[in-house]
């Protein structure tokens, strides 16, 4: 059976100022019959400090009193309080003080002393509506102000878990309510039909099957609304079913709290509000793990792929005794000179993969002419320089070495605009290009050949400073040249990785 709304009149309080002790005395009787709670004062000094200090609904107050008037007394109360409703009890009718004084003070009923009570009982009563009126629009107000406050916060709460917990906690306070719990699906487990149960008050509970503190009546009641979606009013409090903006429906709520009826427009929003948080954390969840699994297949996928390009690469260097050990040294020293120019973490993974791929292309040179050691003919030169590009070919399968492969392509490019595959110039090759051919010249150069000895320190020096400005970019050698002032130490440390 649903409640009647009841608010009683002890709910509220009155104070009486009057000097006339009697007159305080015969309305305080016929006002404490209705069921209200007075206060008299004949003081009107004492009268306006207890005001300032507590809270009021109501004042009945006499026009003639001294030191001070009534108006006066008001025009005091108004400068700290101007919400306070306001009675005035005036003499003869001739005696009030004028409608302008009333209207500017905010006076909001006066009525003549009289024997004969009626008339200041009906404008009690009209003033005590009013004020109940007042209370609950700020009621509504206020909750509408946590509403948006609560919802703000919940929005940016992960997981979801936490999301439903702060729901109804949040919740509760709002609409004046103890008891209440959440149900919602429980998306990691979707599949098996798993719910979150948090309950707080008499709901509150550690036991993970909701069953079991709520009886079957109740729990047939929350099945209906889930799949309804329906809200069902019952003697004790509302279930709300949380539904999202396509109609979904993904848990219910349950609340008990006083002014049901009252409390109804607040919950109906917060719940509308609450069930598009869930929503968007259950999105967001199942994102993740959407994301999740796709990294894991994208990663599972690069490693292959860096697997395979790797058996390829030891399968060109296996291909020529010569070079093995080259990329990995290059890799070496692209990456020491990468350091001196402050590169990012990012850009020194990126020059050490460049360097240990930089002639991956060479695969896909017939050994006759990579292991010719007489001179090689044009033709044989031109194909050659195919492996720039053809490794570029091979590493931009995949989108993650769409960089490397850039770089790896402009690895033969000459600052004069001499060198291969596209004849790029000064500032068009990329830096990290730049810096791969003075490493790799580096590397070549102080290796043995199938065509030549390798080169002493002091002249590989030399033919680095010749190509400054023509080969290679003149910045990078001269930091290079200060940096293999330690090459003994260089060479321990590629002695000790086994290269
Ligand atoms: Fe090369």
């Amino acid at each position: 059976m649903r409640k009647n709304r009841f608010v009683s009149s002890s709910d509220y309080r009155i104070m009486i100022l009057d000097d006339e002790m009697g007159i305080i005395d015969s309305l305080s009787v016929i006002l404490r019959r209705q069921g209200y709670e007075i206060e008299g004062y004949t003081d009107p000094m004492s009268a306006i400090e207890k005001l300032s200090m507590e809270h009021y609904d109501l004042l009945i107050l006499d026009y003639f009193m001294s030191p001070i008037h009534g108006d006066k007394v008001v025009e005091r109360i108004r400068e700290f309080n101007s919400d306070l409703y306001i009675l005035l009890l005036t003499g003869h009718k001739d005696m009030a003080p004028p409608l302008k004084t009333i209207k500017m003070l905010e006076i909001q009923g006066y009525c003549e002393k009289s024997d004969r009570f009626e008339q200041l009982l009906l404008l009690v009563e009209s003033a005590i509506k009013s004020v109940s009126q007042s209370r609950r629009i700020r009621k509504f107000n206020d909750g509408l102000n946590s509403i948006l406050n609560t919802v703000a916060r919940i929005y940016q709460i992960q997981p979801y878990e936490k999301i439903a917990e702060e729901i109804i906690l949040n919740i509760l306070p709002i609409v004046n309510g103890r008891n209440g719990f959440i149900i919602v699906n429980d998306i990691l487990k979707a599949a098996d039909g798993s719910e979150i149960f948090i309950g707080t008050g008499k709901f509150q509970t550690s036991m993970k099957d909701p069953a079991e503190i709520l009886n079957s009546r109740f729990t047939e009641q929350i099945r209906q609304i889930w799949a309804s979606k329906q809200i069902l009013r019952l003697d004790a409090g509302i279930l709300f079913p949380l539904i999202t903006e396509s109609m979904q429906a993904i848990g219910v709520l349950y609340i008990e709290c006083e002014d049901m009826e009252d409390s109804m427009k607040l919950l109906k929003i917060y719940v509308h509000q609450a069930a598009s948080a869930l929503n968007n954390a259950f999105l967001h969840t199942i994102l993740n793990i959407k994301n999740e699994e796709l990294s894991n297949t994208y990663d599972q996928l690069k490693v292959r792929y860096i697997d395979t390009i790797e058996a390829l690469r030891l399968a060109v260097d296996a291909k020529d005794i010569y070079t093995r050990g080259h990329s990995d040294r290059v890799a070496y020293f692209a990456v020491r000179i990468g350091r001196i120019f402050n590169l990012t973490e990012k850009d020194l993974e990126v020059l050490r993969v460049c360097g240990i791929f930089h002639d991956i292309g060479k695969i896909g040179i017939s050994d006759k002419i990579l292991l010719k050691t007489e001179k090689l003919t044009d033709i044989e030169f031109e194909e050659i320089k195919k492996h720039p590009l053809k490794g570029a070919y091979i590493l931009s399968a995949i989108s993650i070495f769409k960089e490397i492969a850039l770089i790896v392509k402009s690895h033969h490019e000459r600052i004069d605009g001499t060198g291969y595959p596209e004849g790029l110039k000064g500032g068009d090759i990329p830096f990290l290009s730049r810096i791969l051919a003075v490493a790799d010249a580096f590397d070549a150069m102080m290796s043995d050949r199938t065509y030549r000895s390798r080169l002493s320190l002091k002249e590989v020096k030399n033919q680095l400073v010749k190509g400054a400005g023509t080969q290679f970019d003149s910045n990078i050698v001269e930091k290079f040249i200060v940096l293999i002032e330690d090459y003994d130490q260089m060479a321990r440390e590629l002695a000790d990785s086994g290269l």
